[in-house]
């Protein structure tokens, strides 16, 4: 298991800890491996009731780590980052989030696969897929404008301003805030909670909530097709080329 990626297991609840915190936890191709591999084994493993991940260090998770983005080979059914995305609508378990500092890209957008968010005060979250020259994954343009609006998601994807925690909890992106000392305590006590529900029920009211997979994985595939289109057109190469730029100086 790559040490990027921590995971625990007790009362129940797996967690998964982001730990690349000198990048942010900006998640690179070994990193989703990891990521598929483990939510792999929570959900066949039964003493798994519910599983919580978190990051390491100043921030929850800055996106997909944007070196990568460059360097990573095409965008097919075989691409790490696909593999862990078709795991997210597929997979059953309730999952939970403890946010905090700045959660960008795939760090916001995994969120919407989540049943409960808690984020400290801290958490500055954000959407900048169009600045980058790029298109939304993961299912987000069908399940944020699902959670907050059709016009609160266009805002939040065509400007790709950044937002507060108290902002994500009006739009109902977030469950709860917290001061981000008591974050994962908070998070652990309710990740224990969910786990201690009687299995059967747990499951079968989750399947409930969140309906029939099949839809959220056919438009991960359309955003999928036109997101690889996009990472190889000069607006791309443009965006990320000034992320580089502004990091260097
Ligand atoms: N990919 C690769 N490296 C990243 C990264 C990412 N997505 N996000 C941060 N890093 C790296 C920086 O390059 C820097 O590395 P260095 O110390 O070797 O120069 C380090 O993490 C710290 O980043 P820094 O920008 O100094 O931290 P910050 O706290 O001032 O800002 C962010 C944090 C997340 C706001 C800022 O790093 C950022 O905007 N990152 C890009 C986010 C992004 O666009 N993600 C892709 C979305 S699709």
């Amino acid at each position: 298991m790559s040490e990027q990626l921590l995971v625990s297991a007790a009362n129940g609840v797996c967690e998964i800890r982001f730990n690349r915190p000198e990048k942010r936890n900006a998640i690179t191709l070994a990193m989703y491996e990891a990521f598929a591999r483990c939510l792999g084994a929570a959900q066949a493993d039964a003493t798994v009731r519910a599983v919580l991940l978190s990051g390491e260090g100043a921030s929850f998770c800055a996106g997909n780590d944007l070196q990568d983005f460059l360097n990573s080979p095409p965008l097919t059914d075989k691409h790490p980052a696909m593999q862990l995305l078709r795991l997210l609508p597929s997979f059953t378990k309730p999952l939970l989030a403890a946010v905090h500092g700045q959660t960008v890209g795939i760090g916001v957008t995994m969120l919407l696969h989540c049943d409960l968010v808690i984020a400290a005060r801290t958490t500055q979250l954000s959407l900048p897929f169009v600045g980058l020259g790029l298109v939304p994954e993961a299912g987000s343009s069908l399940l944020l404008p699902r959670l907050v609006g059709q016009q609160r998601a266009a805002e939040m994807l065509l400007l790709g301003k950044p937002f507060d925690a108290a902002t994500a909890q009006q739009l109902g992106l977030v469950n709860r805030v917290v001061e981000e000392a008591a974050l994962l305590d908070e998070a652990r006590a309710m990740a224990r909670a969910i786990a201690q529900q009687p299995a059967a029920s747990l499951l079968a009211t989750r399947r409930l909530l969140r309906g029939d997979p099949g839809e959220i994985l056919a438009r991960i595939e359309e955003e999928a097709r036109i997101f690889g289109a996009q990472l190889q057109s000069p607006e791309f190469q443009a965006g990320i080329r000034a992320f580089m730029a502004r990091v260097r100086t």
